[in-house]
Order: structure tokens, then C-alpha cells, then sequence
């Protein structure tokens, strides 16, 4: 991947606060939900940029955002330099064609009352420039072919095809519009382990067949890396450390990201000896009640007193040293340390090849 290529997406300050209220008849407002809380980075052409993070830390939040399901708060998308967040009515419709998000659980997110054929079809019907009415259900069979499926199974229903199967009816349709970007929210998460990986090599396949560029969003560390080419970490609604893959897995700076690799299982017996496991304590605070400074300093063994009243800048921290090594990357943390998880790094794990 070519660190020089075009931002396709960039993201500014992302932000979106849910409003708490209370009562039925005169409804207050009592707070907010800090779902996403300032949220900055950039995705390039033909690159996948894998988002993790625990449970509640905003990730679907970014996703329905980018994809326009939802409006932020407060900063920018910008989409090959325009700012997406601005645009309304039919210039929006035009870049949205361009942004196409592929949902986490297959068994909800198609209607059962549809057969794929009019699933897959379905963004022609928002989007009829895209093809014209004669040729859609050529197009369709050309997706389902594309995806592995049979193109002669184009009126069967949702429920005559297995998990893995639908996540690829759920691919065939977010590709319809041949979109640029594809925002893929747990793709694999409800599917078992083997299927989980002929799926990944689906979407890398069809990364490359269309010039595709990802944000892949899983809080499998494993799988991230699998597939990404850089990983943004999530805590409470901002991402605390981003880099390539090799920065993140192998050098992270960020306790919270050392935390979480470290508790992901290692295959190698000899690495496993060596590593040491960080259990975090404490719960992780709610996104209405945020701390102050460094929001992860509740559950970080490193907290000291500046760390309660300074909010840590995402940015290559300086006092690092060497800046071409591989801990100089952008990092949430006062006293951002580099860690070599070398060998013992997890996201090792070889997934198995797909079965024919
Ligand atoms: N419509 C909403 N109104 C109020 N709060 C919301 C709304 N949608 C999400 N939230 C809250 O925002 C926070 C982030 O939610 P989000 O679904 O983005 O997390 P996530 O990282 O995708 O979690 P998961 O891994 O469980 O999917 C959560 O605390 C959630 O309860
Ligand atoms: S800024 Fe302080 S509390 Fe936050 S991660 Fe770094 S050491 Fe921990
Ligand atoms: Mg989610």
C-alpha cells in the first residue's frame, strides 16, 4: 500500500452527543452521551484502515456517520477534499452512491420478505441513474457471481442461504452502486471462524478487482490486522493511538492498546512464557460522565496527576526519540512508552484457508 496515496475520506473532529433527557410530559435536558467525542483521521485510496476498540466506544457511531445515517455534532467528512457533513439534497445523494456501508449480522440486516435478487437490486431503486431498469437484473447476477454465489439463486430468500453466504449477499449489495469506499461494521463478527476468514478473503479480493479503499471495524484484534494496512485503537468515543499495522501490533506506545494485546491469545507457547498479561481494572466509565484530562486514566496503572488535568493531544509523541522508528506514530498519552511485543505479538494467527 502507498503511503502517498490520495485521502480519499478525511475526518475532523468527528463528533456526536446524544441528548440525555428525562421525564415524559416536559422532557429535559439532563446531560449528553459523549458517543463519539472528537474523532480525526484520514483514509487513502485502495487502503483498509481497521478501527478496534471495546464494546460502546463509539465505532457504529463513526460508521452510520460516515455513511450518512446519521448527522454529526460537530466536524467535518471531508470526500476527496469536500466536506460531506454540508451537502444536502441531490449533491449529497451523488456522494453518498460513493460510500456504501456493509452491516454487522446478516440475519437482521436483510429482509426476509425480499429475495436477494431485489436485496442486491434495492440501491437501484434509490439510485436509478446507477443502471438503467433493463439491465438491473443482469447487473445482479453479475454480483452474485462476483461474490462466489450462484447467479441462478437470484429469487431465493434470505433464509435458504447460510451466514456466510448472506454476509456476501450483504457484500453483492453494498457494491451495486460501485462505490469508492466501503465502511464495513463487524462484517465477519457473527460468523463462525472458517467462514469468518473466506469472507476476509472475499473482501481483499474485491478490494483490489475494484479499487476499493476500507474502514473495517471489528474488536477482533486478530482480524484487524489480518486486513488492515493501519489501525486506529477506540477508547470512549476517540481513537488513542493510530499507525500501520506493524506500529500498532508490534510497537504500540498507548497503555490502553498494550492492554488489549496483551490479552489476546498467542499460538506460540515459547511467546506466550514471555509475555506478560495486563489486566485492566475497573469498569470502563459512561460516555456521559467522561473524566477529566485522559479519558482512559480511571483504569491506566501509568496515571499520574497530569493525566487528570490535561487532555492528551493524538499526535507522535517527541519524547520517544529516533523519529523514523517504528513507535513514532500518533499517540493519546502523556507518557507514551514504546513496548516491543516482537514475537509475542498477537494477530499472528494464520486464518484458515476457505473450503471450496
Ligand atoms: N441513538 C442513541 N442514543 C443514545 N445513545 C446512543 C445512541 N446510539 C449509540 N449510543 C451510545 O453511544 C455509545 C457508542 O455506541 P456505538 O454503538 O457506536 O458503540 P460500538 O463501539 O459500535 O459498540 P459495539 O462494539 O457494542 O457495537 C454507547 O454508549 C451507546 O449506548
Ligand atoms: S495520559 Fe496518563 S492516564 Fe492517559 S494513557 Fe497516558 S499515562 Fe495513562
Ligand atoms: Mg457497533
Amino acid at each position: 500500500m502507498a503511503e502517498e496515496a490520495e485521502a480519499i475520506l478525511e475526518v475532523g473532529g468527528l463528533v456526536k452527543h446524544y441528548p440525555l433527557t428525562q421525564g415524559v410530559l416536559f422532557r429535559k435536558e439532563v446531560g449528553s452521551v459523549r458517543a463519539v467525542d472528537g474523532v480525526d483521521f484520514t483514509l487513502r485510496r485502495g487502503e483498509t484502515l481497521g478501527i478496534v476498540g471495546e464494546s460502546g466506544c463509539g465505532k457504529s457511531t463513526v460508521a452510520r456517520m460516515l455513511v450518512n445515517l446519521e448527522r454529526p455534532t460537530a466536524g467535518a467528512i471531508r470526500y476527496k477534499g469536500e466536506d460531506i457533513t454540508r451537502l444536502s439534497g441531490r449533491a449529497l445523494k451523488a456522494v453518498r452512491r460513493n460510500i456504501q456501508m456493509v452491516f454487522q449480522d446478516p440475519y437482521t440486516s436483510l429482509n426476509p420478505r425480499m429475495t436477494v435478487g431485489d436485496i442486491i437490486g434495492e440501491p437501484y431503486e434509490i439510485h436509478p441513474e446507477a443502471a438503467p431498469r433493463g439491465e438491473r437484473r443482469k447487473r445482479v447476477r453479475e454480483l452474485l457471481d462476483v461474490v462466489g454465489l450462484n447467479p441462478e439463486h437470484i429469487n431465493r430468500y434470505p433464509h435458504q442461504f447460510s451466514g456466510g453466504q448472506r454476509q456476501r449477499i450483504g457484500i453483492a449489495r453494498g457494491l451495486a452502486l460501485r462505490p469508492e469506499v466501503i465502511v464495513a461494521d463487524e462484517p465477519v463478527s457473527a460468523l463462525d471462524v472458517s467462514v469468518q476468514s473466506q469472507v476476509i478473503n472475499l473482501m481483499d479480493r474485491l478490494q483490489s478487482e475494484f479499487d476499493l479503499s476500507y474502514v473495517f471495524i471489528a474488536h477482533d484484534l486478530s482480524i484487524v490486522r489480518h486486513i488492515s494496512d493501519r489501525v486506529g485503537v477506540m477508547y470512549l468515543g476517540r481513537i488513542v493511538e493510530i499507525g500501520t499495522d506493524t506500529e500498532i501490533y508490534d510497537h504500540p506506545t498507548h497503555p490502553y492498546t498494550q492492554a488489549l494485546l496483551s490479552a489476546v491469545p498467542v499460538p506460540d507457547p515459547e511467546a506466550r512464557a514471555h509475555r506478560e498479561r495486563i489486566i485492566l481494572t475497573g469498569d470502563v466509565p459512561s460516555p456521559t460522565n467522561i473524566p477529566s484530562g485522559c479519558r482512559f486514566r480511571t483504569r491506566c496503572w501509568k496515571a499520574r496527576e497530569r493525566c487528570a488535568q490535561e487532555v492528551p493531544t493524538l499526535a507522535v509523541p517527541l519524547h520517544l526519540g529516533d523519529p523514523a522508528g517504528p513507535a513514532a506514530h500518533d499517540s493519546a498519552c502523556h507518557f507514551a512508552e514504546a513496548v516491543s511485543f516482537g514475537r509475542s505479538a498477537p494477530g499472528q494467527t494464520v486464518l484458515p484457508e476457505p473450503t471450496p
